[in-house]
């Protein structure tokens, strides 16, 4: 089975990436992310002169999806104009975990047409989630 990536999540990646505000590490990264209707939220990596207060594209796009009202993503598409390809950030892993409809697709992308699939729970094996706050 060929996997190819989702032509809508690419372009609108693409086009969040000319937002990147990444003055200090020169690395622009944009993540989408899909909600359960289809819907998509792009976003891109908001730096700051205080660095600890970087915030990730893939992060960004969450928030778009939650405070949109949706609950649930669906799959997620990341884009760079370099190699390697860039995969999700540990916490950024555990923001996708919180709302991944189970297994789902993250699809990591350049520019210049690099293209690979990785699984959230291969990204997260042994996650931590809402089952271990439910008391016994
Ligand atoms: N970054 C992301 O936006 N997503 C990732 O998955 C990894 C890193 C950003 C954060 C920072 O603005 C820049 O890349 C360099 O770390």
């Amino acid at each position: 089975m060929k996997i190819t990536v989702p032509p809508a999540m690419l372009a609108a990646a693409t086009q969040t990436l000319q937002s990147a505000y990444c003055p200090y590490s020169n690395y622009p990264v944009a993540a989408c992310v899909s909600a359960e209707d289809g819907t998509l939220f792009s976003a891109a990596n908001v730096e700051n002169a205080a660095y600890n207060l970087c915030s990730c594209a893939e992060t960004n796009a969450i928030c778009q999806l939650i405070s949109s009202g949706h609950r649930l993503i669906t799959s997620c598409l990341v884009i760079t104009t370099s190699l390697p390809l860039v995969s999700p950030c540990g916490a950024c892993r555990q923001r996708l975990s919180e709302f991944a409809q189970g297994n789902i697709a993250i699809y990591l992308c350049s520019t210049h047409g690099d293209f690979e699939i990785q699984y959230l729970h291969d990204l997260l094996p042994h996650a931590f989630g809402p089952t271990h706050l439910e008391t016994l």
